[in-house]
């Protein structure tokens, strides 16, 4: 088991979310979960505290769950229920929790659990909401930085966007909380659009998941088909699981293309609020940039694993 990685996921469920989650509880030797912070993003504060504490019970996770940022850094919230439904997992209702909230303050909580770790051990953080929470991490407590791996994020893009021409989600529901993440200097790979757009659950797997007799199989199929029903999906062959790349990454890296490439957050209040400005031009910087782009995927692979691991945490968990 030492070669698994210690992780905190740190998201706002969510249908993509909710998938990641599922794609890491199935994967338990390549995935040492240390806890899930919640942020607000798709929906607000409550709701995605609820769901992370219903998702993590359903798959079986044994992990605290701490409730984190109630509102961005400097921005008013704008959730998604288009996209996420009014309870932010497609109205999917999953068993109430039996455990209670680890803590109210999921920035200390990051801080304490952080700080915790065995001596000389790290940890991969693996956002996959707004930054807000690890923003305030690494202003609060700087410290902890040393004992961060890697961040493994969703958000951004280097081409395009899906809230503004050019804003990703997650970025720009809170530029300046990305600006702080991105400038922190630690190893980030930035799963962003140009490869999450490719990454996804085409109708035909939905379906099937959505008739099996297995709960977690139904209950992935019915957050997936919401997605597809809604504005975004509704005349596209599939849906993108963008948060699901983060753990698609690390734990098959060979069906991406990553790319080293300086990135800076723009946090004017112009048309490109929210943009990450990626900087391709290799032959324009001196020393190796701190983060890596995700530009590329194998659709098929990555359906292909995603898909298999639904199955394979329903049979573990027998549901
Ligand atoms: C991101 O936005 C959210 O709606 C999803 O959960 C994902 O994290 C995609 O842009
Ligand atoms: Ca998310």
């Amino acid at each position: 088991m030492e070669n698994r990685r210690n992780i905190i996921m740190d998201g706002d469920p969510g249908i993509d979310d909710a998938v990641a989650l599922c794609l890491a509880a199935a994967h338990p030797e390549a995935f040492h979960l240390l806890a899930f912070t919640t942020v607000t993003g798709n929906q607000t504060i409550d709701k995605v505290t609820e769901n992370a504490r219903r998702l993590v019970e359903f798959y079986g996770l044994d992990i605290p769950v701490a409730k984190g940022s109630v509102v961005p850094i400097l921005r008013k919230i704008e959730t998604a229920s288009d996209i996420h439904g009014k309870n932010g997992m497609g109205n999917v209702e999953l068993p109430k929790p039996v455990k209670p909230l680890a803590s109210e303050n999921g920035v200390l909580f990051l801080y304490e659990t952080i700080k915790s770790l065995p001596e000389g051990e790290k940890v991969t953080l693996v956002p996959t909401g707004p930054l807000t929470n690890i923003a305030l991490l690494f202003r609060v407590f700087p410290e902890v930085k040393e004992r961060v791996d890697e961040i493994v994020l969703m958000g951004g893009a280097a081409f395009g966007g899906n809230v503004t021409p050019t804003g990703e989600f997650n970025i720009y529901e809170d530029p300046e909380a990305a600006a702080i993440v991105f400038d922190s200097g630690l190893p980030i790979v930035m799963c962003g659009l140009d490869a999450t757009n490719l990454c996804g659950i085409d109708r035909e797997h939905t379906a099937k998941l959505m008739g099996e007799n297995g709960a977690v199989c139904r209950a992935v199929g019915q957050m997936v088909q919401f997605y597809l029903e809604s504005v975004v999906y509704k005349d596209k062959p599939y849906a993108s699981i963008h948060d699901a790349v983060t753990f698609m990454y690390l734990l098959h890296p060979e069906i991406f293309k990553a790319v080293k490439m300086p990135v800076s957050v723009d946090c004017s209040e112009n048309k490109n609020r929210g943009m990450t400005v990626c900087d391709i031009r290799d032959w324009n910087y001196d020393t190796e940039p701190s983060t890596t782009v995700l530009m590329d995927a194998d659709s098929v692979k990555f359906q292909e694993y995603l898909v298999e691991a639904v199955y394979t945490l329903d049979r573990r968990l027998g549901k």
